[in-house]
């Protein structure tokens, strides 16, 4: 029986998916609120694929408890933040994790840690916890890392065919675990060491996030000297050698603009690349701002609840807003003591922000320009509303027309 720790955005369909594959699944979370949600069969957040997959789930006898189970193979997804100041991974979580499983695991278990560390954060906060354990009670762990890949948006598909690291200290316990996931994915399974499957992880992001700050370096470039960035980079990735990304408002979630901060934490005399590209991420939402106020003045606009912010989320077509651009912008918005700005998301059906609105016309009305600061499908099928509207569309997400006044980042 598998038990998985954690029923987040990953815990969740990892936990329906093994399930649904016809493994014995207890999923286990200590928010009693987000259990008696799964044991009444209500999904916690929106996902392409998921309720077809909790059905199955469920069919398949899933169960949800905030207990931890006495089994002998566990799957760790617990958050992995990282301190603000010290830029360091903050392994509190998963320490937690691991001390309640030792409570209660059985002999020769294998601990499965999903969640994205530093290298040798499991060296380092993990193993000597399992050493006392293993001298205290004579029995055997074994430690695994086995990060997590998906895409919020696109997560079910990519469960079931994205390829997979597997870190041990062993090739057997890699050979089991590997053979544990070749159950749900069709993708091709690498067996490797710990430290190695904690750094990929963490330089996947990295190399995300310094494409993304090339992009919008360009942008700001292109802004400066009023050139199109967009025809820019579309001519330049004709070369079949270059594949630049798209620029964007900022970077939000719980990955890109959190991991690579690990390699600036803990080898910060050997990161100055990646900083850089991590403040310039972190500076697109003020460059937002400082264009929005640029726009208004070349429109006389002066009023700012003639503006609004549409989508709250970090990415197109979620309900996540974790450390998104649109709530980077209220922040800096706050710190100067700002009226926030509107905003609307019909992704978002909780209140995140102070001036949100939930129904599209009414956040339209009175609103002179609108920020499209998320590329959700519904703006696109919504251009009929935008006629006679200022738009500043920082995701190159709608046609110019007749109908509005395009800006582009
Ligand atoms: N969200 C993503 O797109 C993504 C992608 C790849 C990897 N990851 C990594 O996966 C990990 C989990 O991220 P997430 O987005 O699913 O986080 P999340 O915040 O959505 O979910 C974590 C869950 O763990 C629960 N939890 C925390 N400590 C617990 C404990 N001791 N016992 C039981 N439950 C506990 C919380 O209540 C929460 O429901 C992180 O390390 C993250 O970096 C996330």
């Amino acid at each position: 029986m598998l038990n998985i720790i954690g029923l987040g955005y990953i815990g969740l369909p990892t936990a329906l998916i093994f399930a649904a594959r016809g493994i014995e699944v207890v999923g286990t979370d200590y928010n009693e609120t987000l259990i008696s949600k799964l044991k009444k069969g209500e999904l916690t957040f929106e996902e392409k694929g998921l309720a077809e997959l909790f059905n199955e789930a469920q069919q398949k006898g899933i169960e949800f408890t905030t207990d931890y189970l006495k089994t002998n193979m566990y799957i760790i997804t617990v958050p992995t933040p990282y301190d603000k100041v010290t830029k360091k991974i903050d392994p509190a979580y998963l320490i937690a994790a691991v001390n309640s499983i030792l409570e209660v695991c059985e002999n020769d278990s294998i601990i499965i840690i999903e969640s994205t560390v530093s290298p040798g954060t499991i060296d380092k906060f993990i193993r000597p916890i399992i050493s006392e354990f293993i001298n205290q009670t004579n029995q055997t762990i074994h430690l695994v890392h086995a990060p997590e890949r998906i895409i919020p948006g696109d997560m079910v598909h990519e469960l079931a065919n994205n390829s997979r690291t597997i870190g041990a200290d062993s090739y057997e316990v890699g050979e089991k675990v590997a053979q544990l996931y070749q159950n749900i994915t069709s993708g091709e399974i690498v067996i490797t060491d710990i430290k190695t499957a904690e750094m990929t992880k963490v330089v996947e992001n990295t190399y995300r996030a310094i494409n993304i700050a090339f992009a919008n370096e360009l942008a700001k470039i292109a802004d400066y000297d009023d050139m199109d960035v967009y025809e820019i980079i579309r001519i330049s990735n004709m070369h079949p050698r270059v594949n630049i990304l798209s620029p964007g408002p900022g970077v939000g979630g719980h990955c890109i603009p959190v991991d690579p901060w690990f390699l600036v934490g803990d080898y910060p005399l050997l990161t100055p690349l990646i900083k850089e590209a991590l403040d310039i991420n972190e500076s697109m939402p003020a460059f937002v701002l400082k264009k929005v106020s640029q726009i208004m003045k070349e429109k006389n606009l002066n009023d700012f609840t003639k503006v609004g912010l549409y989508g709250l989320t970090y990415k197109a077509n979620v309900d996540d807003v974790r450390e998104s651009p649109t709530l980077q912008i209220l922040e800096l918005q706050e710190k100067f003591l700002a009226h926030p700005l509107k905003t609307y998301d019909p992704w978002v059906k909780e209140q995140v922000a102070v001036n949100q609105y939930f129904d599209f016309a009414e956040f339209l009305n009175g609103v002179e320009l609108v920020v499209i600061m998320v590329k959700h499908d519904h703006i696109k099928e919504s251009l009929e509303h935008l006629k006679g509207k200022i738009i500043f569309d920082t995701q190159n997400t709608i046609p110019a027309s007749d109908d509005y006044i395009l800006y582009k980042l």
